[in-house]
């Protein structure tokens, strides 16, 4: 199968969250099993050139834009580890700038980015001669891809049996556009918005509807979201576009890349380790307590050690952390490590309790990967207390370094997280449901008794490092939707 990836986050070339890790991870396991897969990425200001080997072409593609023509340099690199063909757009008016999407609000013309860089994938696809059977777009950012198959490039004879698949990573995130701009850049008739049309949302053009209604299949990215965002309130306002798309609605798990991830080969960890020879998980509990400037005193694996990496916003439930730690830390029953960064709150809240509590607490500002591994090894748990959660890999990460999580049973996390039983030694973590601080710090304290209790811990561990949430099935999953979609285009 032709598969064009579109996405406007690709690791490692430029990542915010988990949707870099699958527009990577995916591509990977698809042109490992045989399919022709090309990604296409901006070349944002960020990009690492050199280290990555980006190289330009010899192409400039034309992309035609409202009732004039735009251009883009193609430069070209290879996915790190793989054979995947990586085509970066360079624009110096839309993405030569630091920042994949520009602070709080977004920068103001993320509309026309992203409209270009989503016309200008067909235009690529073209210039190569790569003839896609899917185009996969991935949230807001190049979900207008959809509209632009369907109205303008399957009249081209190039594209006329292309299905659309687009997969929502995060409902919180929808694109409002302006209608007039929007319809514009698209290249679409003014007058096909309208109130109610498949653009149209709350008077906005939206990007998400028109990925929604446009797409041959909709996939999101865990069974358990693809029906909140259908019923409840996560839908934020797209409940009905996903209702009347009911029959092409699916959730397909995200997986993870075991072989980055894992133990018993990570060159990140101080010491490697696998299920079966699990005290020499402890080294890495010892070094990272080291690493992240624990004093000799407060060195000790006897108290249990929690850790998070994350983005920092209302998201991944700092509101309720806030409420449910300072009792945890007060009588010295755990030590919590975090690394992230985010919303100034979240932030002042984690240097406060750092500063309260210097024998317990490290907060680690900023984006790490390699400190990412060593807190997934080193840590006895791995806490995600999310308002929602689409779907998330940290849990999955966690499972694999036998991190036993504690999370909110909501999303993915309800999904990938079964929690401990004692009376049949099942289960790989502690679940709570309700969003508020009591019940998070009532599943801390389970998850604490468990540190405590032979054989419990050893099952609870074990179980975890058991489960195989591997990117290889998500992909045969994804290559099934692919399957279905393509069955509406021939
Ligand atoms: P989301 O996409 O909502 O942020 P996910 O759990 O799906 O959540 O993915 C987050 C990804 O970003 C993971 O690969 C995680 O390890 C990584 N990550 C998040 N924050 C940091 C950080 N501060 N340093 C290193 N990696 C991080
Ligand atoms: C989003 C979601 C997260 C998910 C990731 C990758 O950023 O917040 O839950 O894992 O996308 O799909």
């Amino acid at each position: 199968m032709n598969i064009l990836l579109v996405a406007a986050e690709t690791s490692p070339y430029a990542k915010v969250g988990g949707l870099a890790d699958m527009a990577s991870a995916l591509p990977k396991a698809w042109s490992q099993a045989g399919h022709d897969v090309r990604v296409i990425l901006p070349l944002y200001g960020t990009i690492d050139k050199e280290r990555y080997s980006v190289q330009k072409l010899d192409m400039l593609v034309a992309v035609p834009f409202g009732s004039w023509t735009e251009y883009a340099e193609v430069w070209h690199g290879k996915l790190p580890d793989s054979s995947v063909d990586v085509y970066f757009l360079r624009s110096s008016d839309y993405f030569d700038r630091p920042g994949i999407y520009g602070y709080h609000e977004g920068f103001e013309d993320n509309d026309r980015r992203f409209i270009f860089l989503s016309k200008a994938s067909f235009e690529v696809a073209k210039a190569l001669n790569f003839k896609p059977d899917v185009v996969h777009a991935h949230d807001y950012h190049t979900a207008v891809c959809m509209p632009l198959l369907k109205v303008t490039y399957q009249h081209d004879p190039f594209f006329a049996h292309t299905a659309g698949v687009f997969t929502i990573h995060n409902m919180a995130f929808q694109g409002h556009f302006d209608p007039l701009r929007a319809m514009e850049f698209c290249g679409f008739e003014p007058s096909d918005f309208y109130t109610g049309c498949w653009y149209e949302h709350d008077g906005c053009f939206n990007a998400m509807k028109a990925g929604i209604m446009f797409a041959d299949k909709v996939t999101t990215v865990s069974p358990t979201y693809a029906q909140e965002i259908r019923w409840t309130p996560e839908g934020k306002g797209m409940q009905g576009a996903l209702q009347q798309r009911s029959a092409d609605v699916l959730g397909i798990l995200n997986g993870i890349d075991t072989r980055e991830w894992d133990p018993a080969t990570d060159k990140q960890i101080a010491l490697t380790y696998s299920a079966d020879a699990l005290q020499r998980k402890l080294a890495n509990k010892l070094a990272l307590l080291r690493e992240v400037g624990f004093h000799d005193n407060d060195q000790n694996d006897d108290v249990p050690l929690v850790g998070m990496v994350t983005r920092l916003t209302e998201q991944k439930g700092l509101s309720i952390l806030q409420h449910a730690i300072p009792q945890h830390l007060r009588d010295g029953s755990m030590r919590l490590v975090v690394l992230g960064s985010g919303e100034h709150q979240a932030e002042s809240f984690l240097h406060d309790v750092e500063h309260q509590f210097p024998h317990l607490v490290r907060f680690i500002r900023g984006y790490n990967e390699p400190l990412s591994h060593r807190i997934q090894a080193g840590c006895d748990f791995y806490l995600m207390p999310s308002l929602f959660e689409p779907c998330g890999l940290t849990q999955m990460f966690a499972l694999r370094y036998g991190t036993v999580p504690i999370v909110r049973g909501i999303g993915g996390l309800a999904d990938t997280i079964e929690e401990y039983d004692p009376i049949t030694f099942s289960g790989t973590g502690v679940q709570f449901y309700a969003y508020h601080a009591e019940e998070l710090s009532t599943a801390i304290w389970r998850g604490l008794r468990l540190f405590k209790q032979e054989p419990h811990w050893t099952h609870v561990r074990s179980n975890a490092m058991n489960v195989d949430y591997s990117i290889v099935h998500t992909a045969e999953h994804y290559l099934e939707a692919f399957a279905w979609a393509l069955e509406k285009v021939r």
